[in-house]
């Protein structure tokens, strides 16, 4: 039996045996309730503040700027939420190609929607239009989950920062934040707060060989968010519940491994990618890739097959033990065609005809060879 080709890393990243080691003590005998009193308790309460310092480290941020929470999703929803809250007369400016779990608490809320250029890129144009004196909050995500297309975060902080200065000389004090999901990006990519230049990043660790049901967000200090998650108060008061040390230190250690690999990483994957697509082109000339090839996380291929039913494909592909995606799987129902695809000009019937290949660590370049070959027998 060959061994299964995991080429779905974007939906989740096996659990690395380091990571795993980390967690194992705060599974087992390190169990105690980080509020209470005895010095054991104490002990956990000083390693959760240690792998919250981790986390800071790698957003260049003061640890008090760090919120663990139950995922991407918990934090993306804290951050609408709680900005909004606190402002229901205003809007949010969101991009078309957003995670569900930022454009669904969104849509709570009077928005507005950027559009994406076919590459995948938002238009920073329509972005400058759409910004009102109503706009408290922007959300643009890194990288995207289907596509893998980087978005020019630096330049829209920019714009946001021009806009923010030109409303506080009209006297204008409603707040404009930017908020930044990141999930995708930190294998890949660096995630200083500074240099992003945004109010909220974040990051989850199901993406970065982490526990799943596990992230983290963080928040400008200074910056106020209106909680939904009441109770204890931990967290900042941000996000209540008794903290999952386990999955807070495992997050720091995947963020540790991810980061501290990245740049050769980068390196080695980009040539996977390169691969790819050039033995794909080659091989069924008549295939599409969708999204920037530029602006791109290294390790997406995106691939559109005219005329053939991707359910199907990637059906086919998983009786060979090869395992892609089909739209995002990070939604419950993947029934209707993406809307990452559709917003950046494809039909629904092309849309239907697309593959997500997502690589990771364990991906060899024999994975690539014997993928294509698959999938040159399937369609070619
Ligand atoms: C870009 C992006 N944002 C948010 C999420 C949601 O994160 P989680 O599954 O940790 O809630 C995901 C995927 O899972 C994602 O890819």
């Amino acid at each position: 039996m060959p061994r299964t080709i995991y080429l779905d890393n974007a939906a989740a990243t096996p659990l690395d045996e380091s990571v795993f080691v980390a967690m194992q003590p705060y599974l087992t005998s390190q169990y105690y309730n980080p509020s209470a009193q005895y010095a054991a308790a104490r002990s956990v309460k000083k390693d959760l503040e240690a792998a919250r310092a981790a986390v800071a480290h790698w957003f260049g941020s003061r640890p008090s700027e760090i919120t663990f929470t139950a995922g991407g999703t918990e934090a993306n929803n804290l951050v609408v939420h709680g900005v909004m809250r606190q402002y229901p007369e205003a809007n949010v400016v969101v991009s078309e190609v957003e995670h569900d779990s930022v454009l669904n608490p969104a849509k709570h809320y009077s928005h507005k929607l950027l559009s994406v250029l076919p590459d995948g890129v938002v238009d920073l144009v329509a972005l400058q239009g759409l910004i009102d004196d109503n706009t408290a909050l922007v959300s643009i995500q890194y990288a995207n989950n289907e596509v893998g297309t980087l978005q020019p975060i630096r330049k829209v902080t920019q714009i946001v920062a021009e806009i923010r200065k030109l409303r506080q000389k009209q006297g204008n004090s409603l707040p404009l934040y930017v908020h930044v999901d990141a999930c995708q990006a930190p294998a890949y990519l660096d995630i200083h707060a500074s240099s992003l230049g945004a109010d909220f990043v974040v990051i989850n660790a199901s993406k970065i060989y982490g526990p799943k049901q596990t992230g983290a967000l963080f928040c400008r200090g200074g910056v106020v968010l209106d909680s939904y998650i009441l109770g204890g108060g931990q967290e900042h008061g941000l996000r209540s519940g008794t903290e999952n040390i386990a999955n807070a230190v495992g997050l720091a250690a995947a963020l540790d491994l991810v980061q501290n690999r990245r740049h050769a990483e980068v390196t080695r994957i980009q040539g996977l990618q390169k691969l790819f697509f050039d033995e794909v082109q080659k091989k069924i000339p008549f295939i599409v890739i969708n999204g920037s090839r530029k602006n791109r996380l290294p390790n997406n291929v995106h691939l559109t097959f005219p005329g053939q039913d991707n359910e199907r494909l990637m059906m086919q592909l998983d009786e060979l033990g090869i395992l892609c995606a089909v739209g995002s799987a990070c939604s419950a129902s993947n029934e209707e065609p993406s809307h990452v695809l559709k917003a950046m000009g494809l039909s629904d019937g092309e849309a239907q005809s697309s593959l997500r290949f997502s690589m990771g660590f364990q991906t060899t370049e024999q994975d690539v060879r014997t993928t294509v070959d698959a999938l040159t027998r399937i369609v070619g």
